[in-house]
């Protein structure tokens, strides 16, 4: 099913004349219509509620969108009582929408966000050691409930990558400097699915590689380069309904997320999912010393000075050591549908 979200807009009118009204919400619908892109195949609007102040009285809103043809949806006007202090002669529309991932609100002629809490989009943070299965289960609930996954680890990764690409040691913090100001990691979600580039390329199977998992945690304990994929990731997070796995989404990157996860699992258990992983990939590797590099990352993301892997306060903890996929998911989706219900 396309998913469904709510566009909201708002504006104001000089007078309280049919033309001035009717100019103001041609204008505000038209703005909401071109930047989401109304107009395209497989973005629909569904329905369109527009309310008025009641000190505007000449037209009804609706009325002017309706007979201007911009959006083919039913249409419904209604006013509002006098409210206190609240912004005069001003017009907010609401418009249900399916099939589009990044909505964007519009406030036009000095109208405002009422609700800032309700524009934001929807985040699930979900954070944890390496191999307890964050990944995977953020892709698949992500699918399910039709929301984009954002893998930040795979960001370090690419970073990682680079460092080494270009001979940088962990101690060169000039070098590092100098190479972070002219490294370029950029996503971009093909389907939904995220692709990684780093300086234009696809680094995506290069990064899932073993070596690059030692560079990525090495690197990401450096502030620099923290502050630099920290702001993007929020930038992303802020223009769709994402899920982001990580070490510090509930505490750093998106600490008031409304649905926050730590997921663990046992060492063993993390080590055997790891080394499956990678032996079905083809590389070469022992369970031990698979184990042994996954306990001394876990050990560095954790005790690192800045943003470490940590528990946030309000995450709730899920130990799938002896927990399918499906459980887990099963689990999360429970409290996310919860959280979604007071967010909405
Ligand atoms: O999730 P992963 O194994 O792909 O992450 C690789 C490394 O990147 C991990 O050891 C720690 C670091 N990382 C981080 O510090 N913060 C994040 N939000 C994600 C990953």
């Amino acid at each position: 099913m396309d998913k469904i979200s709510v566009i909201r807009g708002a504006t104001t009118v000089k007078s309280d004349t049919a033309v001035d009204i009717s100019e103001s919400v041609k204008e505000l619908v038209s703005e909401i219509v071109a930047k989401n892109g109304l107009n395209e195949k497989g973005r629909q609007p569904i329905f369109c509620i527009i309310s008025s102040t009641s000190d505007i009285t000449a037209l009804y809103p609706a009325r002017a969108v309706r007979e201007s043809d911009i959006l083919n949806c039913p249409l419904f006007s209604c006013l509002e009582p006098p409210i206190k202090d609240s912004l005069p002669m001003c017009i907010r529309v609401m418009i249900q929408v399916s099939g589009i991932n990044e909505i964007k609100h519009v406030y036009l002629r000095g109208a405002k966000v009422l609700r800032p809490d309700l524009c934001r989009p929807f985040s699930v943070a979900v954070d944890g050691p390496s191999g307890a299965g964050k990944s995977t289960i953020a892709k698949l609930l992500a699918k399910r409930l039709n929301m984009t996954y954002l893998d930040t680890g795979a960001m370090y990764r690419a970073i990682g990558l680079k460092m080494h690409n270009c001979g940088i040691s962990l101690d060169d913090e000039t070098g590092i400097l100098k190479v972070l100001d002219n490294t370029d990691v950029s996503v971009e979600f093909e389907n939904d699915v995220q692709k990684v580039y780093l300086d234009g390329v696809d680094v995506g199977k290069e990064i899932r590689k073993h070596y690059v998992s030692k560079l990525a945690s090495d690197f990401s304990a450096i502030a620099v380069v923290r502050k630099k994929l920290v702001d993007m990731q929020r930038k992303i997070a802020s223009r769709r309904d994402c899920i982001l796995d990580g070490r510090d989404i509930g505490t750093k990157v998106l600490p008031d997320s409304p649905a926050k996860f730590f997921l663990t699992a046992s060492v063993d258990v993390r080590a055997k999912r790891r080394f499956d992983e990678l032996t079905a990939k083809g590389e070469k590797c022992d369970f031990e010393t698979v184990k042994k590099d996954m306990q001394s990352r876990d050990y560095n993301d954790s005790h690192r000075k800045v943003d470490p892997l940590k528990k946030a306060a309000d995450a709730i903890e899920i130990d799938s050591s002896d927990m399918d996929i499906e459980q887990v998911i099963e689990r999360m989706t429970e409290e996310i549908d919860k959280k979604r219900r007071c967010f909405q």
